[in-house]
């Protein structure tokens, strides 16, 4: 099993990559609010073990490795952000809290979770439940009786 560090770091620079094509020490320091000589360290890491290439001058790019395991972080990460969205969690929260759900979940976990949010988004109308959810936030009170939950 990945390191959360080691997934971060991945799922930033896959971020920056489809943001502007390429990424730059610099860019995943400001993205992950570290400093850029720690970026730099694990760059080297990362490169050690085959996720990334790591040219000085030109850039970092993902290998296949890195790719499909930033994929899977980003998947999941997408999964809990529209979950947390979904119970009204305030969005950069959500984004905040989905990074830190991403990691160390049992993958049964994250499969019911994502059947939910998919549940709930593809639902032909507003599911009334998820209605009467919000009011319940707001008022601490039920709308309608049990029977028509
Ligand atoms: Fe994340």
């Amino acid at each position: 099993m990945l390191s959360r560090k080691t997934e971060d770091y991945l799922e930033a620079i896959y971020n920056i990559i489809e943001k502007k094509g390429y990424a730059r020490v610099k860019d995943i320091a400001l993205e992950l609010k570290v400093s850029p000589p720690s970026v730099t360290e694990m760059m080297k890491k990362l490169s050690n073990k085959g996720f990334i290439v790591y040219e000085k001058y030109s850039g970092i790019t993902l290998t296949n490795k890195g790719r499909k395991i930033a994929r899977g972080v980003k998947r999941r990460h997408v999964i809990f952000e529209d979950f947390l969205n979904i119970i009204l969690v305030p969005k950069d929260i959500a984004n905040r809290d989905a990074c830190t759900m991403e990691h160390h979940l049992d993958p049964k976990t994250i499969e019911q979770f994502s059947k939910f949010v998919e549940f709930v988004k593809s639902a032909p109308i507003s599911p009334k439940w998820l209605e009467h959810f919000k009011e319940y936030c707001k008022t601490g009170k039920y709308k309608c009786e049990r029977r028509e939950f």
